[in-house]
């Protein structure tokens, strides 16, 4: 086990290497290093987050691991070779795609993220589950970013590799990812050793905001002070940075991200129509029970007190409510 552990180990770092020579020195490589720039991807990006391509050809990698002694087999069990549907032998399993390395603790290489080029699916392929590799634990940069973690006892969660990669170069270095998959206990309990406060920095569409507050929850059972923020409807960090910069973001979005209770609001009244009185009571019923669940009872307070201003119900109406939600719910 603990041989076959390192002998992957040995494989991946062997495989990034042939990945990141393509990119730089080939000319295979040349579509995907102008794709890269498009991106917006410097050299100093390309190298810092060890970027490589896996050229097209099927059997690129397949070779050279056979011609370094590794068994297809094994690399098989390691998720860098395919075993071909028809006939005998291996495949690579990463053809023609942008590749990220994902780093354990300690810095070896345990799994991949291949991006297509253009559009396909699926269009991120990752390494499977392995000996190496479990997703549900594993969280993208962590490793590179928990000096920046511990500083500033804050980590910031974003959906993509491409966003924690952009948001490291306008200036946030406490940006992890999961690996295209939700948030998990685990992934929360991992963070929590590092960080009292999480920033969740989800794309803008509905599928990201949905997955924030799906995360509230976990995060605040982990024990973090959560505060999530609010990007522009259908764009994610990678693209705020690209069309407003990267003060903006650390100011805006970063910076601006609102309390858990205040995005619950937020999400809560999309699903709601304000016109009418009865809309406006049961928005009001939920959100004021979204506030009751909070322990702060300052924070009550302040949040009651704007939404009674913003609908010009009594304070006192909204405490009672509150109040009678907090003891039906002990
Ligand atoms: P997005 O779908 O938001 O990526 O996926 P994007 O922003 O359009 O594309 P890029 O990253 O800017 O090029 C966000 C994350 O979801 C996972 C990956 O972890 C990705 O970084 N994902 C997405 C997958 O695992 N597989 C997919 O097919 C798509
Ligand atoms: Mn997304
Ligand atoms: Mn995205
Ligand atoms: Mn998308
Ligand atoms: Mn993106």
């Amino acid at each position: 086990q603990q041989k076959e552990r390192a002998t992957l180990l040995e494989a991946n770092g062997y495989a990034s290497k042939l990945y990141r020579y393509v990119l730089r020195n080939t000319e295979a490589g040349k579509p995907a290093m102008d794709y890269l720039r498009s991106r917006g991807f410097t050299d100093k990006l390309i190298e810092e987050f060890g970027i490589g391509y896996a050229p097209s050809r099927w059997d690129t990698l397949t070779q050279a691991l056979q011609r370094n002694g590794f068994d297809p087999e094994e690399m098989e069990r390691g998720g860098l070779l395919l075993k071909r549907h028809e006939g005998d032998g291996y495949v690579d399993r990463f053809r023609d795609r942008v590749m990220f390395p994902i780093h354990s603790g300690d810095g070896r290489i345990i799994a991949f993220a291949g991006r297509l080029m253009s559009a396909g699916q699926p269009k991120y392929m990752n390494s499977p589950e392995t000996p190496l590799f479990n997703k549900s634990r594993t969280l993208y940069r962590l490793r590179e970013a928990r000096g920046a973690i511990r500083k500033t006892k804050q980590v910031v969660l974003f959906e993509g590799y491409v966003d924690v990669i952009k948001a490291w170069s306008a200036g946030v270095e406490n940006g992890v990812a999961t690996m295209g998959t939700a948030l998990t206990a685990e992934h929360a309990a991992v963070l929590r050793r590092f960080a009292d406060e999480a920033i969740v920095c989800y794309d803008g569409d509905n599928a990201g905001q949905a997955a924030a507050y799906k995360s509230l929850p976990l995060l605040e059972e982990a024990g973090f002070r959560v505060r999530i923020a609010l990007l522009p409807p259908g764009m994610d960090p990678d693209e705020f940075i690209g069309e407003h910069g990267a003060e903006a973001f650390v100011r805006e979005i970063v910076e601006g991200a609102v309390s858990a209770v205040k995005f619950q609001l937020i999400y809560l009244r999309k699903s709601h129509i304000l016109l009418e009185d009865d809309g406006k009571i049961r928005y009001l019923r939920e959100a004021v029970k979204l506030v009751a669940r909070r322990d702060s009872p300052t924070e009550r307070e302040l949040i009651l007190r704007e939404l009674s201003q913003e609908f010009g119900v009594s304070l006192d109406a909204l405490k009672q409510e509150a109040a009678d939600i907090r003891r039906q719910e002990k």
